[in-house]
């Protein structure tokens, strides 16, 4: 007998966990969509229209917003405008390449570039993207930090190339499925805060870097869960689309690791892509604790990332970045 599906996720986080956070960053962030918009300015009109039908839709900002926020909080002001809108066409690139490698349908509430513009077009534009973020960061970056963002990048690849290497197959083991995510994603985090922190004069540069480490792990997991339980309409992501394309994530992990029956299940709907088997495997992982101990794990990553954020300047804008980081455990 199917479960009743877990609460359903926000589209965007509710206004208590991202008030505060847009309000200390008002301006610069206003600065960052400034530049956003000179970025997707081009005489090659591919350029601004798929970029303007991702970067246009919304999103949260959450990258940009962590960058200025840890600026501030470290003592720092308006400095990390150029790198806070070089860490969103970074993440914009990536998913313009991601939603070819995942065949997404829907982003943002929208169909994805690649249904509307093709997937040429969308790995091209993502590759701009990239360059004009590199622009960016090479400008006005120190060379530490361009190195370290070098470092990151290199990660984000190997991370997706391994999840890729490795999909398909429900055995993959968390201490890969931690390697994976922490390259695809916790890096450009952690790349963030210490960019942020960096360009204060308080400078807990390492524990930044840590706080943002942890924080991005909590969400790339809570991403994953999301996947499994959110209502497309409120997500703007298709649902269970990381099943469907062989893409193990913990909750999955989780899943097989408690209903054995489950694997060869999971293994069979990522060969052959089907929206019907791949709801069953839904409920019959919901009958398991995996969401739960997945959210578990959310909470432990938020947690560490509470406890090196302690080691940043008590200011209001360590506040937003812990209302934040609690919005992470909420929306799982
Ligand atoms: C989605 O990131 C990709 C992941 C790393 C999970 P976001 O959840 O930040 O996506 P937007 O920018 O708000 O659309
Ligand atoms: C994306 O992970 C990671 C990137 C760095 C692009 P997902 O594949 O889970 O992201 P969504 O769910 O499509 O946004
Ligand atoms: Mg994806
Ligand atoms: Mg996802």
């Amino acid at each position: 007998m199917a479960q009743a599906l877990p609460p359903l996720d926000h589209p965007t986080p509710p206004p208590a966990a991202l008030a505060l956070a847009q309000r200390l960053t008002a301006r610069p962030a206003a600065e960052v969509e400034d530049i956003l918009e000179g970025v997707m300015r081009s005489p090659v009109e591919l350029i601004p229209e798929v970029s303007h039908h991702l970067i246009g839709a919304g999103g949260k900002r959450v990258r940009p917003l962590l960058l200025l926020l840890c600026e501030q909080a470290c003592g720092g002001a308006g400095r990390g405008v150029p790198l806070a809108a070089a860490a969103e066409l970074i993440h914009s690139a990536t998913l313009l390449h991601d939603d070819v490698v995942d065949r997404g349908h829907l982003r943002r509430g929208v169909a994805a570039a690649p249904r509307v513009f093709g997937n040429s077009a969308s790995v091209l534009v993502g590759d701009y993207l990239l360059a004009r973020a590199y622009d960016l960061v090479i400008r006005n970056a120190s060379r530490d930090l361009l190195l370290e963002l070098s470092r990151v990048l290199s990660g984000m690849a190997e991370g997706e190339i391994l999840q890729l290497v490795r999909s398909g197959r429900a055995t993959l083991s968390q201490t890969e499925y931690v390697r994976i995510i922490s390259g695809k994603t916790a890096g450009l985090f952690s790349w963030c805060a210490r960019a942020g922190a960096s360009l204060g004069t308080l400078a807990p540069v390492e524990a930044a870097a840590a706080f943002g480490l942890a924080f991005g792990m909590a969400f790339q997991i809570g991403d994953d869960i999301l996947d499994c339980v959110a209502d497309p309409a409120q997500s703007g992501k298709d649902l269970a689309n990381d099943l469907v394309q062989g893409k193990i994530t913990l909750p999955l992990l989780l899943a097989c690791e408690e209903d054995a029956a489950l694997l060869p299940r999971v293994e069979d709907a990522a060969r052959h892509p089907d929206e019907e088997a791949a709801r069953a495997i839904l409920q019959s992982m919901f009958a398991t604790r995996a969401i739960v101990r997945a959210r578990q794990e959310v909470a432990r990553y938020t947690d560490e990332a509470r406890e090196y954020l302690l080691r940043l300047p008590a200011t209001p804008e360590r506040e937003a970045l812990e209302a934040l980081a609690r919005f992470l455990v909420e929306r799982v």
